[in-house]
């Protein structure tokens, strides 16, 4: 407050760094002043939000813990998820081995099909026909990548789209293409979930999706147009993603490519998903977006690893749980 200020200082200019790079405003400030006052260092430096992902995981999966001992208290049976994994990809055993926790912290029953990665296409047809046909089987997932003889695109088409708890079946993306989701694909689902838990009102917003795959980027930008924003999806023809990234008002990024989205050009107080997921060669896992620049402009943010991640598998959780309601009712 002014009242603190010395009698020297009152005919004071009030400059913002938000707009600028911090080299340069301190330079302004030397050529125009007598004397700087630094106040604190948070009037230079805002500081995101970060988004506590696991919080907001473990606190869906308790709401679904506690449906589920109410199912079994009604002598209702508990759902039923089954996940085959091809081969002993390191990184697909560790995403399937989350998958299995968060089956036995919420009482779901998970049923493992671990087969060797030269399992044929007619060989997992033939499981996923019997699985289909399982009455105790509710949902059904196809850990992703597969070996290369594998066609994914007809192995996810041949998946029940009742049981399609991924979200991945064309049936699923189109009911969210017409604004009556049913199996939502958890990922972005998962984003839409943290961001109401955050309080943070998505109606309106300028939107910008980095990245327009079939399981993350597509379903996300058709998400946030069913929550109201204005959605753009940029992708590796996009001219300008520098000027996409400065306008907009949320940002996911779901590019797969580590440091792709450079802090210096998120808007200050923009809102930063990242669904990145990428190893460096050190071993350290890092998302899309540079985040020591971009949580100093940002309101809000997302952590890699932390962020997202757990939200996808509890969501997949919730999934399974609604495939088993939407049978029974149907
Ligand atoms: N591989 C990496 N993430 C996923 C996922 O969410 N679902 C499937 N099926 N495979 C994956």
């Amino acid at each position: 407050p002014d009242i603190l200020l010395p009698k020297q200082a009152r005919y004071q200019t009030t400059l913002h760094a938000e707009d600028g790079n911090i080299t340069d405003f301190l330079n302004l400030c030397q050529c125009r002043c007598d004397k700087i006052l630094f106040f604190t260092t948070n009037i230079l430096f805002m500081s995101a939000h970060i988004i506590d992902g696991k919080q907001i995981a473990n606190q869906l999966l308790e709401e679904i813990k506690t449906n589920i001992i109410q199912r079994l208290q009604a002598g209702k049976r508990a759902p039923c998820l089954a996940v085959i994994l091809l081969g002993d990809d390191p990184a697909s055993a560790i995403y399937v081995r989350n998958k299995r926790l968060a089956c036995e912290k919420t009482g779901i029953v998970s049923v493992a099909h671990n087969l060797p990665a030269s399992t044929t296409q007619e060989a997992l047809f033939a499981l996923i026909r019997q699985l289909n046909a399982d009455d105790h089987t509710d949902g059904i997932l196809v850990q992703s990548p597969l070996p290369d003889h594998i066609d994914e695109t007809e192995i996810l088409a041949l998946i029940d789209p009742a049981k399609d708890v991924d979200g991945f079946h064309p049936y699923n993306i189109g009911r969210l293409a017409v604004r009556q989701p049913l199996l939502r694909s958890c990922t972005p689902y998962g984003v839409i979930k943290m961001l109401q838990a955050s309080g943070i009102a998505l109606k309106g917003l300028d939107a910008v999706v980095v990245g327009v795959s079939n399981h993350v980027g597509r379903p996300m930008g058709l998400e946030l147009l069913l929550a109201g924003c204005t959605v753009t999806s940029c992708h590796r023809h996009t001219k300008d993603l520098a000027a996409h990234i400065g306008r907009a008002d949320l940002i996911v990024a779901a590019a797969g490519k580590a440091g792709l989205i450079k802090g210096e050009w998120i808007k200050s107080g923009a809102i930063v998903v990242d669904i990145g997921i990428n190893r460096l060669p050190d071993g350290k896992i890092t998302g899309d977006v540079d985040f020591a620049v971009a949580s100093q402009r940002a309101s809000h943010i997302t952590p890699v690893p932390g962020g997202v991640g757990p939200m996808t598998v509890a969501t997949l959780m919730e999934n399974t749980l609604k495939a088993l309601e939407l049978r029974e009712q149907a």
